[in-house]
């Protein structure tokens, strides 16, 4: 039996100077290529969302989305700490509706943990989610769920009221109890004050080579998606034309004749057919 990472793995980490790597993944086969990678975390983000829903954001996403994908990353990892997103409106209209909406995410899935975005105005949530018995990871700095209150996809926490603002989510959460924080797109100086200031671990995703872990979207690492790359994300694999490709030679295969060959049919004893011939 493989160990599971679990809180106290991420503590330990940042305590050791050890890097968290932590890659999403939203079915079954995603994760199992996440997990044979030997990825600390797996996140089954919202980003669902967008590179697999094709929303053109994260709001559109469901808890029962949510759910359906968690459980298949679940069946699909088995070392790795799964982390489940809590999609819009799941947990900002009350704590109580939060707490509930949590529990269906980890109950249903079988993950341990969830994320949900927000800072100082989230600790209250976070505090009593984690009263619950429910690990919750924090995510600051940009926060896709607000997209339209930001004006879009943009750095945050540039101008110093920004970072301070930041710097105090990042506090604020911990104390509610938040087992670790996403860090997204801020200067790497900010993400390494904060990681700094923090007992907990943080994880970048755009905020530099300073936090305690990284995570990017499976798509982006596998450079499975053509449509947008921002700054933050390096590709580690092009896999989309090759995909396409190999899709491409199937279909022209198939109707030229050339695929199946012998060699991808069976076969039975031609006396039979001959007898069948006859019969029918
Ligand atoms: O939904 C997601 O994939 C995320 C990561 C970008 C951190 O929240």
């Amino acid at each position: 039996m493989t160990k599971r990472v679990t809180t106290l793995t991420l503590a330990e980490m940042k305590k050791n100077n050890e890097k968290i790597t932590m890659a999403t993944a939203y079915d079954y086969a995603s994760a199992k290529v996440v997990e044979e990678a030997g990825i600390d975390m797996i996140l089954v983000g919202d980003s669902l969302g967008m590179v697999v829903l094709g929303y053109e954001n994260t709001l559109s996403v469901t808890l029962d989305d949510m759910i359906h994908h968690g459980k298949a990353v679940v069946r699909g990892s088995n070392r790795a700490m799964v982390v489940i997103d809590m999609p819009f409106m799941t947990y900002q209209v009350s704590k109580e509706e939060a707490v509930r909406n949590a529990g269906r995410a980890i109950q249903e899935t079988g993950a341990p943990a969830v994320k949900l975005e927000g800072g100082e105005d989230m600790a209250k949530t976070v505090k009593k989610i984690v009263k619950a018995g429910i690990p919750v990871v924090g995510h600051i700095g940009l926060t896709p769920q607000s997209v339209g209150q930001m004006g879009g996809f943009v750095v945050q926490g540039k101008n110093e009221k920004m970072a301070e603002q930041l710097v105090k989510d990042a506090l604020k959460l911990e104390d509610a109890g938040a087992c670790s924080i996403v860090l997204e797109a801020i200067p790497r100086q900010l993400a390494q004050l904060i990681t700094e200031k923090l007992s907990i671990p943080t994880i970048g995703i755009g905020a530099g080579v300073h936090c305690d872990g990284q995570v990017l979207v499976y798509h982006d690492i596998l450079g499975l998606q053509t449509d947008m790359r921002p700054k933050f994300v390096k590709q580690y694999g092009t896999f989309y034309n090759p995909m396409v490709n190999a899709m491409e030679i199937y279909g022209k295969e198939v109707k030229s004749g050339a695929f199946p060959s012998q060699e991808h049919t069976f076969t039975m004893d031609e006396s039979i057919i001959e007898k069948l011939r006859e019969k029918c």
